[in-house]
């Protein structure tokens, strides 16, 4: 399997922390206070996972999946000797032939549905959705889509811009403009239920999207 986050992987949470002083972190746990214990949630795309660890030490099942040995290696290692209620599963694959359909409670695309071209995240976002229970929840943490004035959305273009640049080089993303998430969810009959903004450099640069399957 082609592993495009062996170079950068090992960087990518510290390059998260200084890009956006600690934002992103912060985004991708802000609908935490939703997991009830022995919820089963799943995290695609889980990266290095610290969202995956909290929401594990809430005392729920936890699945993660990603197409990445070497990021898994890290998650991997950042787990072992730890305790957990319920031992957190870790899947090597690609979260399209994952097909543990109507399971979960929730499950997180946490700046996981940016890497791919537009035809791509429509499929992406479906199939997590599918991988939903019935009134279960997604939750989309990423890059807030550009809003307010010329200036402010020309700065927030610019901001997606430079990470998109850098993860198209290094980890071969798709180069695209920010995703409308919301609208995408909609689309498929999902329901917003919360939405929490992050604010970076005078302006809002992140949000986490929680939305509801009817
Ligand atoms: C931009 S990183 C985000 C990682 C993590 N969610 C975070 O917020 O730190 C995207 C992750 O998605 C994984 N990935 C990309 N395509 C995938 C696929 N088709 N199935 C599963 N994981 C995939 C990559 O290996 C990488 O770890």
């Amino acid at each position: 399997m082609n592993d495009k986050y062996k170079v950068i992987g090992p960087l990518y949470d510290f390059l998260a922390m200084i890009f956006s002083a600690g934002q992103i972190d912060k985004c991708k746990t802000a609908m935490h206070d939703y997991i009830k214990p022995d919820d089963k949630v799943l995290f695609a795309g889980v990266g290095q996972g610290i969202d995956a660890i909290e929401a594990a030490e809430l005392g729920a099942h936890v699945t993660v999946v990603d197409l990445s040995e070497s990021m898994l290696n890290i998650f991997r290692k950042r787990i072992k000797g730890r305790y957990f209620t319920h031992p957190i599963r870790v899947v090597h694959q690609d979260i399209l032939t994952f097909d543990e359909y109507g399971q979960h409670d929730f499950v997180y695309a946490n700046f996981f549905l940016n890497v791919f071209t537009r035809e791509m995240v429509t499929k992406v976002m479906e199939h997590l959705i599918a991988l939903a229970k019935s009134k279960g929840h997604v939750v989309v943490g990423d890059f807030s889509l550009p809003s307010g004035g010329a200036v402010s959305q020309l700065f927030q273009n610019i901001y997606w811009y430079i990470a998109d640049i850098i993860f198209c080089v290094m980890a071969k993303n798709a180069f695209h403009p920010v995703y409308d998430y919301q609208a995408q969810l909609r689309q498929f009959g999902m329901e917003i239920k919360d939405v929490r903004s992050f604010r970076f450099l005078f302006d809002e640069r992140y949000y986490s999207i929680l939305a509801q399957k009817g």
